[in-house]
Parts: structure tokens; C-alpha cells; sequence
């Protein structure tokens, strides 16, 4: 198992470049179930997600080859037709990556039935599925749960209006694919506006799907017999982006993040500029450059467009180091906090209280070995280890490897001494 060892302090300067978004890139290919055809996407991120969903389309039978200009993917037709009539997402693949829950909609919408592991909770909450399946029902679709798994049928899915409860993501996302191919008008009311449900449905349009409203609270979608091929780029990885400039900040360093959306990033930038940093905002980059003190500011995390869960951690870090006391809430997920206790082996003082954690004011850090528990966790780990006296080393590094492509290399091209030690 690899670990990172960093020896800190340091100061990041120079320019790093964003990959393709894992978040967005993951339902574009679950999106590849719609059709019976090619899609090229480029800009797919390098990452082990990425690796796992096309495991698991080839099962379902999809191979996916990477190109100069990105992956792409087709039937299996040497599989035959029993061969791709396999619509079963197995839990050896789903336990170990929740997003293969993405396969469901396109699987039932395209072949009628799917059947898919329940992925069951993980380190950051118990994360259920039930609006997903809510909104198959609202289409017509017959789910049924045993032994572990959801197993859905619908001769063909039916147009229909349909209210999520909660506004979830990946539930978003699997009823805009399963609605692209439904007979008849969908109206889905209260859905997720991050920008990666925004670029899947840029998407599925490309590949004929007609829709309306992502992006917003409402989207409508009128359901077509046949999608086709189509060429598509992700959005670049606003998580990625924002855990180099946290890193900026938190280091006192000069970082420009290429690449990107910065519309994507607004909520982040506000709140470092709060912090006490200078932002520079350009055309596809965002530089960050933080000379005088580092200030405390509340955050609560929101869905999009308030502030990400997904750098709450990495935020975090960046609090243990600023003047006066901090409240960070986590509102998405119930269970977001497990670097806590790792950060404080580091020297952090931080109280946890349900949802809230409460960083007093600032200690200095100092190298210990550190635990990565999830993605996310595991960058704040590495954020840490960069201003932390001595050496910091990060144990089970195959967490961030799910979601960021070549960390240690980005962050010795910005200055960090971090290395990736294989055991
Ligand atoms: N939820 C329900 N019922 C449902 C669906 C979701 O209660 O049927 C709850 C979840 O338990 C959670 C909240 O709603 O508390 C939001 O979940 P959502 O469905 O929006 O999240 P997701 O689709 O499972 C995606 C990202 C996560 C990111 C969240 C929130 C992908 C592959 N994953 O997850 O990314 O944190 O949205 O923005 O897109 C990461 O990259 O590290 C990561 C965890």
C-alpha cells in the first residue's frame, strides 16, 4: 500500500494543471448504457474511479479504449446480444465505488431491467438511494430490493412529473438518463444544480436527449426513442482546483490553478478572500496569492452553489492555521469528520459537536503518521503534512488515487517536498 511522506514547512508557488472532473466524467459514462454507438470523452480523468466505471461497463458490456483524444466507448459486439444483455452491477464493484449506482437509470431505460448492488453506507455516511429508486417508481419502473440488490423492470419508462425530496446528485443524474429515454414529457422539481448534473445534461443533448432547465430546481425532459453518438469534454474538477488554492492559501503561497471554470469556484474564492487571500480571476485559471495573516471564518456546506462538502475537509486544514476561532458545519453528510482525529495527532485543536467543528484558534502542526479515511479526507491529510513541522506520513494513499490524478507530482511542481513511497 503506497504512503505519502511530506516534509513541511513549505510555500506552494507556481502553476498547476486541472484534470477533467471524476464527478462529471463518471455519469458521462455511465451515460455510454444509453446508446448503441460511440462516445468520445475527452478530458476523462486518470483516476481510479474512472478505472472501476469502466470495469464495470465492460461487464455490462460497453469497452472503453483510451484514444490521443480521450476514451471511447462502444458495445462489446463480439459479446453478442446475451452478452450485452448482462445488466447486472455486481457488489464486488459497487462496494468498493458508490457512483456504479449511476448504471441504474441508463441500464433500465435502454435494456428494461437492471439489476444493481445496494451500495450500503461508507466512511462519510450511510448515503441511501431511495429518491433514485422514488423517481424509477414515478416512471413506472417496478423495483424490488432483496438479497442486497435493487432489481428494476419496465417495458419501456414512461414520462412522468416527479418531486425529490431531497435534491441529491447522482439521483439527479440517473433520472435525467433514464427520463432521456422514457416515452413522453419528464418534469423532475427540486433537483441538484451542481455543474457536473449541468455537463452530463450538455451531455445527453449532444447525443439527441432534449432538455431543459439543468442547472435549476426544474428541468424537463422529453423523452426520445434512440440516442447516438457524440463527442463530448468534461468540465474540469472544481474540487481539484479548489484543494490546490486551499493549499495556496494555507501555505502563504502564489498559485495558479489553469484550466478551469472559475464560475465553478465561487463560493471557495469568496470565502478565501475573506480568509485574508488575493484572487486573480481570468478567462480558464484562478490565482491565489496570500501574503499577510490568515483570518477565521465561519463555513456551513451547502448543496451547489453553496459551499462544497467535498472541500470541507481540505478547509478545515486551512482553519487549524488562522487567527481566532472557527465554526465549520457540515450539512450534507452526517458523518464528514473523520480527519478530525487525525489532524489532531498533527497538534490541531478542533471540538466536534454533531455537525459542527469548532477550531479554537491556531496551533502549530507538527509530522506525525496520519490515516486517510475517504478522498477528501486524505487531501486535508496532505494539506497538513505542507505547513506541519517535519515529516508527515499518510497511510492508505489508494483514497485520494480515487480522485486526483498525480497529487504528488502536481504539488512537487508547486514547490512541495512530498514523495510516493510503495510498500
Ligand atoms: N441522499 C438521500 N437519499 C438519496 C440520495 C441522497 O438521503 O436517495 C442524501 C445523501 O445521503 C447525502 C445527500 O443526500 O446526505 C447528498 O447526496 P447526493 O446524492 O447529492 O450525493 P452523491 O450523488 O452520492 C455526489 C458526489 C460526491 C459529493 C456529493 C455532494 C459523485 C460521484 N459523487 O455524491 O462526491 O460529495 O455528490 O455534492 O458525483 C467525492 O468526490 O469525494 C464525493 C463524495
Amino acid at each position: 500500500m503506497d504512503t505519502f511522506h511530506i516534509h513541511g514547512p513549505c510555500r506552494l508557488q507556481g502553476s498547476v494543471r486541472i484534470a477533467g472532473a471524476k464527478n462529471a466524467a463518471l455519469p458521462a459514462l455511465a451515460a455510454s448504457l444509453l446508446v448503441d454507438d460511440t462516445l468520445l470523452l475527452r478530458k476523462v480523468p486518470p483516476v481510479r474511479d474512472i478505472a472501476t466505471m469502466r470495469r464495470l461497463l465492460a461487464n455490462l458490456g460497453v469497452v472503453s479504449q483510451d484514444t490521443e483524444d480521450g476514451v471511447e466507448l462502444s458495445p462489446n459486439h463480439e459479446l453478442g446480444r446475451e452478452g450485452l444483455h448482462q445488466d447486472e452491477a455486481h457488489y464486488d464493484l459497487v462496494k468498493t465505488m458508490r457512483a456504479s449506482v449511476l448504471v441504474l437509470g441508463p441500464l433500465l431505460a435502454r435494456r428494461g431491467h437492471a439489476r444493481v448492488s445496494l451500495p450500503g453506507g461508507c466512511a462519510i455516511g450511510v448515503r441511501p438511494i431511495e429518491q433514485h429508486l422514488a423517481g424509477l417508481r414515478a416512471l413506472g419502473a417496478q423495483v424490488e430490493l432483496s438479497g442486497g440488490y435493487v432489481d428494476t423492470r419496465a417495458e419501456r419508462l414512461a414520462g412522468a412529473r416527479f418531486r425529490f425530496s431531497k435534491a441529491t446528485v447522482g439521483g439527479t443524474e440517473n433520472l435525467l438518463m433514464a427520463a432521456s429515454l422514457a416515452k413522453g414529457e419528464t418534469v423532475l422539481e427540486n433537483c441538484a444544480r451542481e455543474p457536473e448534473v449541468v455537463d452530463l445534461a450538455h451531455l445527453l443533448c449532444r447525443m439527441g436527449a432534449q432538455i431543459e432547465g439543468a442547472g435549476e430546481a426544474t428541468i424537463h425532459i422529453e423523452g426520445t426513442e434512440d440516442l447516438h453518438s457524440a463527442d463530448h469534454s468534461v468540465i474540469s474538477d472544481r474540487i481539484e482546483a479548489g484543494t490546490y488554492l486551499i493549499a495556496a492559501a494555507l501555505t502563504g503561497g502564489d498559485v495558479r490553478v489553469e484550466n478551469v471554470q472559475p464560475g465553478h469556484l465561487e463560493a471557495l474564492l469568496e470565502k478565501l478572500e475573506e480568509t485574508g487571500s488575493m484572487v486573480d480571476i481570468g478567462s480558464d485559471w484562478v490565482r491565489l496569492q496570500r501574503n499577510g495573516e490568515l483570518r477565521a471564518r465561519d463555513v456551513v456546506t451547502a448543496p451547489y452553489p453553496g459551499f462544497p462538502t467535498d472541500l470541507q475537509a481540505q478547509y478545515l486544514a486551512l482553519m487549524t492555521q488562522a487567527e481566532g476561532p472557527a465554526t465549520v458545519c457540515e450539512s450534507v453528510f452526517e458523518n464528514r469528520f473523520q480527519h478530525v482525529p487525525e489532524l489532531a495527532r498533527m497538534g490541531a485543536r478542533i471540538e466536534i459537536d454533531g455537525n459542527y467543528a469548532r477550531v479554537p484558534g491556531p496551533t502549530a502542526l507538527s509530522g506525525a503518521h496520519v490515516m486517510a479515511t475517504d478522498l477528501r479526507a486524505s487531501a486535508c491529510l496532505v494539506l497538513a503534512g505542507l505547513v506541519a513541522e517535519g515529516r508527515t506520513v499518510v497511510h492508505r494513499i489508494y483514497h485520494l488515487d480515487r480522485g486526483y490524478e498525480e497529487m504528488e507530482l502536481k504539488l512537487q511542481k508547486l514547490g512541495a517536498r512530498v514523495e510516493r513511497i510503495s510498500t
